[in-house]
């Protein structure tokens, strides 16, 4: 999917009500944000409405307050972060309705180049029908509409579809355009060798995206909780792993796919197994097809590490989607590092999709060494899938 979208380059805002949804939906922990690349990656777009004389109006949701003003899911701790990233007050509106009175009175009060950040879209329970009044309203506040959420694109909400609808221009940032123009190029014109790496703990909310790879890659890597319903469909014990028993048929199609279609499909071949499920259990190295009852695989074994990094050192296009283990605890890290490793040294584009992929980049120390790591975590699964974004969708076409 190519990004034939208008974007902030083909409009003039100077003097325009500019209202940008943003995906500010970031960690916090009692008020503050522990993780803020949503935050620096939206910087560019908000820099480009300022300097051309906008007055942006920035909105996004934050957790799932399902219609309630939930103090804890206020927006107010990323106005005041902003403002430091930007060297700018960002102004925030607090309004328990998102467009009530305070927010309207604040947009009223904007000169060109302010910036202003309204409440959670999700204090609104209409926000999540993409319901006609609220998306009205946010159409009220503004002129033009830019959405740079891609986090959220895979949603049909107010603030990032229903607004459309009642805004005569409606375009996408700097942000949105780089994701699709990485994700959708890597999957529609990948310089191959192309490896599509996928982890994680459920084959269940991958089958779409490995149906979708392997018709594009030349080797599919998988790894993390969903391989052991690959090894339990050969028959294979694996003790307390995870499994989807309804998935095992599945697996073997999908081994079967591949190999019609000339694709190397690649599981673990040992396993870094636990007899707890914590850091500090004991610890064993298995080969394929040796977990014991009472424990569990928590990483990809050694060997497992030397055969996936032998197939992606000489890839020029890499994809990857979900870690090899449980590497938030140290001793399962080994296998999802030695991925971050490889992908740092090779001569190829490395695109990280969002949410546990990303974290596990950017906690391991790798965030710089990737091209791309994704700001979006089920949207740049779905987008992966090949399905079409209901927020991209939503924009004018060039
Ligand atoms: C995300 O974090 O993936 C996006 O912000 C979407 O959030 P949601 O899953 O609550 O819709």
């Amino acid at each position: 999917m190519g990004l034939n979208k208008k974007t902030v380059d083909d409009i003039n805002v100077k003097g325009k009500r500019v209202l940008c949804r943003c995906d500010f939906n970031v960690p916090l922990i009692d008020g503050k944000i522990t993780d803020e690349n949503r935050l620096v990656a939206a910087l560019p777009t908000i820099k480009k409405l300022i300097s051309d004389g906008g007055r942006v109006i920035l909105c996004s949701h934050l957790g799932k307050p399902k219609g309630e003003p939930l103090p804890e899911l206020s927006l107010a701790p990323v106005a005041k972060r902003l403002s430091e990233l930007l060297g700018q007050e960002v102004k925030f509106a607090a309004d328990p309705e998102v467009v009530g009175k305070n927010a309207k009175a604040a947009v009223e009060a904007m000169k060109d180049g302010d910036v202003i950040l309204l409440e959670n879209t999700r204090y609104r329970a209409e926000e999540t029908k993409n319901g006609e009044a609220f998306s009205k309203d946010l159409a009220s506040l503004c002129d033009v509409f830019v959405n740079d959420a891609f986090g959220t694109a895979h949603r049909a909400h107010c603030s990032n579809v229903g607004v459309t609808a009642y805004v005569d221009t409606s375009v996408v940032g700097y942000l949105m355009q780089k994701e699709i123009d990485f994700l959708g190029n890597a999957v529609e014109n990948p310089v191959r060798p192309f490896v599509a790496i996928l982890g994680g703990a459920k084959v269940s909310s991958k089958i779409p995206v490995i149906e979708n790879l392997l018709d594009k890659v030349d080797t599919l890597i998988i790894g993390g909780g969903m391989a052991y319903t690959f090894m339990a469909a050969h028959g294979e014990p694996v003790g307390n792993s995870l499994l989807e028993e309804d998935y095992k048929e599945y697996a073997l199609k999908m081994e079967e796919k591949a190999k019609a279609k000339g694709v190397d499909l690649l599981i673990p071949i040992d396993t870094v197994i636990g007899d707890d499920f914590s850091n500090d259990c004991n610890i064993r190295v298995v080969g394929r097809g040796e977990i014991p009852d009472g424990w569990e695989g928590l990483d990809i074994g050694p060997k497992s590490c030397e055969l996936f990094t032998d197939a992606i050192k000489n890839a020029k296009t890499v994809v990857w989607n979900g870690p090899m283990g449980c590497f938030e605890m140290p001793n399962f890290a080994k296998g999802t590092e030695a991925i971050c490793e490889t992908l740092a040294e090779i001569d190829g584009t490395t695109i990280i999709g969002g949410g546990d992929s990303a974290s596990a980049v950017n906690n391991l120390g790798y965030g710089n060494k990737m091209t791309h790591i994704s700001t979006g975590g089920g949207a740049s699964l779905e987008f992966l899938e090949g399905k079409e974004l209901p927020g991209v969708a939503a924009a004018n076409d060039k």
